[in-house]
């Protein structure tokens, strides 16, 4: 079935939890979607763990229509949300607009996400008034990972955790249709999940969301950098990977691949026709 801001809503309505991840490209888009998850996002964490990046904040609009037109080739019946990257938003509300039309008109985006509470309604209600659907993202905001000082645990504190709820109810009422909590105490994800009715997506922040992210290379044990308390590894293929590539790589030195088997031959005639002396 294909997954719609509607479909996120009646989830939550029915008490359903709403799976998403983030993809980047065609073959992992396609492979996710078959697998049944509701939501891809086309995250700014490409930036990390894409291009091997410190941190998100140099990914450029341009770069997130890339590859958002390789996730939407690969997701059929998946959401396709897009982050918008640091600074094509934050600036004006003429900026916000002009860019998620981009991200939309170019990479054809069903959605996207900015990251921010209160600060940033204006720049949502604008966008959602011009018929694009969009997703918040409260908590650790990776883009203001200098003001935070590193990426560390937000809304531990009452009054911390207040500003986070209030943020919320102010994003829902400028017309977010769903939004992202990332790396907040359980306690206080539960809280906001209760009090809004629009569907929260956790990311390190407890079971209590209406859904759940996270980073697919994460999830597949192959990204070698930070390793977040909240992420669980499903499967090592960052070791299966690096145990083909070293296999191939002394077969080939060795003279094993390529075999009879994966190469192509001529006939008998055709070679000795080729070797005969005219
Ligand atoms: O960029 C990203 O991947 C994200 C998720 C971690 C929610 O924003």
């Amino acid at each position: 079935m294909k997954q719609t801001i509607l479909t996120f809503k009646r989830a939550k309505e029915n008490n359903e939890k709403i799976t998403m991840l983030t993809a980047y490209d065609y073959i992992s888009a396609s492979l996710m979607d078959q697998a049944g998850i509701h939501g891809l996002l086309v995250g700014d964490s490409l930036g990390m763990v894409f291009c091997g990046l410190e941190n998100t904040l140099s990914v450029t609009v341009d770069q997130m229509i890339y590859h958002t037109k390789a996730v939407r080739r690969g997701a059929k019946e998946a959401l396709v949300v897009t982050d918008m990257p640091f600074m094509s938003y934050q600036t004006s509300v003429a900026d916000a607009l002009y860019n998620a039309g981009r991200i939309v008109k170019e990479g054809g985006a069903e959605a996207v996400k900015l990251e921010g509470g209160k600060e940033i309604c204006p720049q949502v209600e604008a966008i959602v008034k011009a018929g694009i659907p969009v997703m918040g993202h409260i908590g650790l905001t990776p883009q203001s990972i200098n003001a935070f000082g590193g990426f560390k645990v937000q809304g531990k504190a009452a009054k911390e955790a207040k500003v986070l709820i209030e943020s919320a109810e102010a994003l829902e009422a400028a017309g977010a249709f769903s939004i992202v909590l990332e790396c907040v105490p359980e306690e206080l994800a539960k809280c906001i999940s209760e009090t809004i009715s629009i569907p929260t997506i956790g990311i390190g922040a407890g079971k209590a969301c209406d859904g759940q992210i996270l980073v697919y290379q994460d999830l597949l044990g192959m990204y070698e950098g930070i390793a977040p308390k909240f992420v669980k590894r499903y499967v090592e293929i960052g070791t299966a990977m690096k145990a083909a590539f070293t296999q191939y790589q002394s077969e080939v030195a060795d003279g094993v691949f390529p075999d009879t088997a994966h190469s192509f031959q001529m006939t008998k005639e055709n070679f000795e026709a080729l070797t005969k002396e005219d």
